[in-house]
């Protein structure tokens, strides 16, 4: 008597079981609630569609599945795809994840064929592969929006090449500066994320299909042409490293992190420059809100929030740095925690850093107040014991010089360009009449003309050039 096989189970027949036939007993809504990540990974299905297209058709090139099974699949796999951009496609939580959800309407769709798609893969390298392809695009919107940034600033630096305003060091006023120049200090931070980006990019796009679970496939696969037709620039080469390291993923986050460190160090002097007891910068309505009990108030909400959500962008580098710990080789479920907050971390950012291009571009600035604080505080004082150190004195002298001329201005309550020339020389006689020239702000700031430096002139020159360099990238 010859033994019967039973007939192959549809993998997909029974809902609460949708690997295979070992299972006995179906899970529990809360273990499906809990291993499930359809509800949050469904934002990879463009990707996963993408993937399984490349996978299919390289099948097809080596001769694993037949030209008319890979013809059914790109064409289940196209259809579902509007399925999803219409909104008609049934996720279901039975299916625990994205790229069983796909699998399962393929096998309806095309049947056979459609089963035969996940030859020579698993989800470990398709997981992996989704969220780069996605990973990848993000850090492409995001470098268009860090360059939009740095154009506003630079633009508004342009404007306000000649502004004065104090310059600070421990938020006491230090040196007179340009607001261009303050502004242009940001845009270099900017343009240092963007590389930072650029180069985390070239370790995000690497393909990790083929690895399959963890030790690749029996299949003679092509896995060079899977990769040129993602846009891969190469291959994770080795398969355990392929399925389960997320460092890539961490890199983004960190980035992401100096980005919003960034933005939180710009939004707190926006902030401070709104408040009417300095009054630098007025923001525009749109990204202010009022009190619901006091009616003169104009909350710098936008800077506010996105301070605050720093903290948010740095908790998700936390988690996920967290989450890679300690993990051994190869694929481990830990991994499906990955993408909540990579997400959110990318949304952050581009919410931000949209928000912010407009806000700069639109922001008011009043030249006055600013010039008043700097004539506050003997900002210029530096360049008095600098005066003196050009007629001969050692700095440190002509420093103590200084610090006695400050201390009567401060007794007497003004500024040291309000001592009369005979003032001045009763501290050292070298002080000439020039003097006074040397003691104005705009004298102070055009003295700093050098690369990197203050003056107007410098100022004018870098917001010039960053901005036809971004010109030219755009
Ligand atoms: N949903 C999973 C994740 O996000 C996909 C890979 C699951 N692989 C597995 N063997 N359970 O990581």
């Amino acid at each position: 008597m010859t033994k019967k096989h039973p007939p192959p189970q549809d993998q997909f027949a029974n809902k609460s079981q949708a690997w295979s036939a070992r299972f006995t007993e179906p899970v529990s809504d809360l273990v499906k609630r809990y291993t499930a990540s359809v509800q949050f990974d469904q934002r990879m299905a463009m990707q996963d569609i993408a993937g399984s297209l490349a996978h299919a058709e390289m099948l097809a090139h080596v001769g694993v599945i037949t030209d008319q099974d890979w013809r059914e699949i790109e064409q289940g796999l196209h259809r579902i795809k509007d399925e999803i951009a219409s909104g008609q496609f049934q996720w279901s939580i039975d299916l625990e994840d994205v790229h069983l959800n796909i699998e399962k309407r393929l096998v309806e769709l095309v049947g056979e064929a459609g089963k035969r798609l996940h030859t020579g893969r698993s989800r470990n390298d398709q997981v992996a592969t989704d969220i780069r392809l996605w990973l990848r695009e993000q850090i492409d919107l995001i470098g268009e929006q860090l360059q939009a940034l740095r154009l506003s600033l630079a633009q508004q630096a342009l404007t306000h090449a000649s502004t004065i305003m104090p310059g600070f060091t421990h938020l006491q006023v230090a040196q007179p500066v340009t607001f261009g120049h303050h502004l242009l200090a940001y845009e270099q931070m900017f343009g240092r994320d963007s590389e930072r980006l650029a180069d985390c990019r070239r370790r995000v796009n690497r393909l990790p299909l083929g690895a399959a679970a963890l030790a690749g496939t029996t299949f003679p696969i092509d896995r060079q042409r899977v990769a040129q037709t993602l846009g891969f620039e190469g291959l994770c080469e080795n398969s355990l490293d392929a399925v389960s390291d997320r460092d890539f993923a961490i890199e983004f986050c960190a980035a992401s992190a100096l980005i919003m460190m960034h933005i939180s160090r710009l939004s707190e002097e926006l902030v401070l420059w709104m408040s009417p007891r300095v009054g630098f910068v007025t923001l525009a309505d749109r990204f202010c809100t009022g009190s619901s009990i006091m009616p003169q108030k104009k909350n710098p909400d936008v800077p506010e929030l996105a301070r605050g959500k720093t903290g948010r962008v740095n908790g998700h580098l936390m988690a996920l740095l967290t989450l890679m710990k300690a993990q051994p080789l190869a694929y481990n479920k830990d991994n499906q925690e990955d993408k909540e907050g990579l997400f959110d971390t990318a949304d952050t950012v581009r919410d931000t850093l949209t928000l912010f291009a407009d806000m700069l571009g639109a922001l008011t600035v009043h030249a006055q107040p600013m010039r008043q604080a700097a004539q506050q505080g003997f900002a210029t004082a530096t360049d008095l014991a600098d005066y003196l150190v050009k007629k001969g004195l050692a700095f440190r002298d002509a420093h103590e010089i200084v610090a006695h001329a400050v201390l009567t201005c401060e007794q007497r309550n003004c500024d040291l360009s309000d001592l009369s020339l005979a003032e001045l020389k009763a501290f050292d006689d070298r002080i000439e009449a020039d003097i006074h020239d040397v003691l104005t702000l705009e004298g102070s700031v055009n003295a700093r003309n050098h690369i990197g430096a203050t003056a107007p002139e410098q100022v004018k020159a870098a917001a010039t050039a960053i901005i036809a360099s971004l010109a030219h990238k755009g």
